[in-house]
């Protein structure tokens, strides 16, 4: 295994917080929440761009209906610019989308590596927030998107196989990224409390058999929960933002509470209410 893959990067580039949201299990919501939170987030006033880190498996594009000309596969080849492959969301923020091109990117090379990191970099002084869309489990790809994070969002459901996958990724991070913390988002809950109930529990296995780099076990922190809502579906069948079309419904709610508190704690803790205020 590479170097880039064991450790965080100790602040690498200077700019918008990089946020990556990955999972154990694939179709647990990353793509939802990535989306939708970068829709809470702009909301709150925060210059906010997606990035579909998910090379392989790639559908940021269908769920925020865009057909682009220009991908990110175009700018990896010198085709196009940066700018060129930025496309504005419905929900005021950005996108920078892989396409299917990107296919044979999901196999980490150096050249994918540099593409990236040189990606990323252009990418921070124009934002607030980096939100990477990664994909499920604990390949290179996956490992390498999210080591360029300085905070990690895992999405689990409580489905028994989607808390054993999050484990295994969860004790990869501790492990091999030395993360000391990870915060937990439960997606598709059925009762108030759920999440933070089956937080608990992951963290009480994590603690009796996973160690950090430093001896000390991972913490898990409990952003929130995202109910089961069939709003979420019927937004995603006609292609619309939950965050903009159906704003009031549940999960909207949800997620709109879980960008407040990863404001306050994460994006701007040191401002009351986590409110971005514009520097003279
Ligand atoms: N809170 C929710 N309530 C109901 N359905 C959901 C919820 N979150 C996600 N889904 C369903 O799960 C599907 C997969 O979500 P997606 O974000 O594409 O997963 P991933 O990116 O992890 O593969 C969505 O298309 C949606 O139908
Ligand atoms: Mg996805």
């Amino acid at each position: 295994m590479s170097d880039v893959l064991k450790s965080p990067p100790a602040a690498p580039f200077t700019g918008a917080k990089v946020l990556a949201v990955t999972s154990g299990k694939g179709g647990v919501g990353k793509t939802f929440v990535s989306a939708n939170l970068a829709a809470a987030l702009a909301k709150r006033g925060h210059r906010v761009l997606v990035l579909d880190a998910d090379l392989g498996l790639a559908n940021l594009d269908v769920v925020l209906n865009l057909h682009p000309k220009t991908t990110l596969h175009d700018v990896f080849t010198g085709k196009a610019t940066l700018d060129e492959a930025i496309v504005k969301a419905p929900g005021g923020f950005s996108v920078l989308l892989a396409g299917s091109g990107m296919v044979e990117y999901s196999r980490l090379t150096p050249e994918v590596r540099d593409e990236f990191m040189d990606v990323l970099r252009s990418l921070m002084p124009r934002y607030d927030v980096v939100i990477l869309d990664t994909g499920a489990g604990i390949s290179d790809v996956v490992l390498f998107a999210v080591s360029l994070a300085s905070e990690v969002l895992v999405v689990a459901t409580p489905e028994p196989t989607s808390l054993t996958d999050a484990y295994a990724a969860i004790k990869v991070l501790a492990t091999q990224q030395k993360r000391q913390h990870v915060r937990m988002i439960i997606n598709q809950t059925a009762r108030p409390g759920d999440g933070r109930a089956i937080t608990t529990q992951l963290q009480q296995v994590l603690d009796r058999f996973v160690t950090t780099g430093s001896g000390r076990s991972v913490r898990l922190i409990h952003v929130g929960d995202i109910p089961a809502d069939p709003s979420v579906r019927e937004a995603v069948m006609r292609r619309q933002l939950l965050l903009v079309n159906v704003p009031g419904c549940p999960a909207a709610l949800a997620i709109s509470e879980v960008a407040r508190k990863l404001d306050e704690s994460v994006i701007s803790p040191s401002e009351f209410g986590g409110r971005k205020t514009t520097v003279p």
